[in-house]
């Protein structure tokens, strides 16, 4: 408990050096409790730097994942979410759907996942701590969305918050990536468990994986993944880019029902490969044709040279390229 109070302290006060005695006498509890809740907090990733003869403060660009910055940066809405974070699992997703009973807006972040997974049966690469793996669990309400339109909305909620924390101009390759200057910054991998008698979906879990503050990828990745560190040449605070993004992924589910129009249309705007031709690969079948836009339900209109396709994002990718 000490810990949890000593962090919510430091992060209000970040950057602020506090004497020991101080932080003993606000948190009242013994200097040696103190000290050993710094320890703790330290092995957890939060950069607290000793001054010697003057006391304690958290550095500006610690980046250590919390629960109570999240929580402050969620402001009035902080009670409608669980947080669990976690060291390290196969996969958020796999978590919250092996785990039945917990509550609507559970959210779970890990900091390394062992089995991230991509769409398609695709790995995602999450082995760099300074990465986001977290999954939202949706259970209540899910009438207020439409979820044909889920990961188009939860692609645009990530990239909208990329813009504003980078101050750049990121982009969406259908349906679910994230890219910035050409490569893959974000994954997105939402899923559903149906509700076998009404044949409704009863829990939607939406999935994200970003490249945040990792500084290099393995040799095979790096033609293709960036991050935001490495777009911008410096760190990013996690727990504020999670707690954007919990607000805007809730604004863009609802407009999915409340003014899908607009959706389609700032989703087209952010589109990647519009108007040009691509690569579609469907199971082992692929084949070029012109992207031309996007039907009201989000799926895509593609143009090869025979007939006009309108293709749904469970059975297919596209690529710009054939090599890529
Ligand atoms: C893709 O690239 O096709 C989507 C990648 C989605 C990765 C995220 S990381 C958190 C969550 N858990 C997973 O196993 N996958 C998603």
């Amino acid at each position: 408990m000490t810990k949890q109070k000593l962090l919510n302290l430091l992060e209000h006060r970040k950057g602020e050096i506090l004497s020991g005695p101080e932080l003993s006498q606000e948190l009242n509890v013994s200097r040696n409790s103190i000290w050993k809740a710094i320890n703790a907090l330290r092995k957890e990733d939060h950069d607290i730097i000793s001054v010697k003869n003057k006391g304690y403060y958290l550095k500006e660009d610690s980046d250590g994942l919390s629960k109570s910055d999240i929580l402050r940066h969620l402001g009035s809405l902080a009670d409608q979410y669980h947080i669990i974070i976690l060291d390290e699992i196969p996969s958020t997703n796999t978590y919250l759907k092996d785990q039945e009973d917990l509550p609507h807006n559970t959210l779970v972040l890990t900091k390394v996942q062992t089995s991230g997974r991509g769409r398609r049966g695709r790995s995602f690469y999450s082995l760099d701590e300074g990465g986001i793996y977290m999954s939202l669990l949706k259970s209540k309400d899910l009438e207020k969305y439409d979820l044909d339109l889920a990961t188009m909305a939860s692609a645009l909620a990530l990239s909208q918050v990329t813009d504003k924390v980078l101050k750049v101009e990121s982009k969406v390759k259908w349906v679910n990536d994230l890219f910035i200057n050409q490569k893959k910054a974000a994954g997105i991998l939402t899923e559903g468990t149906m509700e076998l008698e009404s044949g409704t979906l009863s829990r939607l879990i939406i999935g994200m994986g970003i490249n945040v503050n990792t500084k290099s990828f393995p040799e095979e990745l790096i033609p293709i993944a960036t991050s935001f560190f490495l777009e911008t040449k410096r760190m990013h605070q996690r727990n504020e880019i999670i707690a954007k993004l919990l607000i805007e992924l809730e604004n863009y589910l609802l407009m999915t029902k409340e003014n899908p129009s607009e959706l389609l249309k700032q989703y087209k705007a952010k589109m990647l490969y519009l108007g040009e031709e691509v690569h579609v690969h469907r199971g082992k079948e692929h084949f070029a044709g012109i992207l031309r836009d996007l039907d009201e339900k989000g799926h895509l209109l593609i143009k090869t040279a025979d007939e006009l396709l309108v293709l749904s994002s469970g059975e297919i990718s596209i690529k710009k390229r054939e090599d890529l």
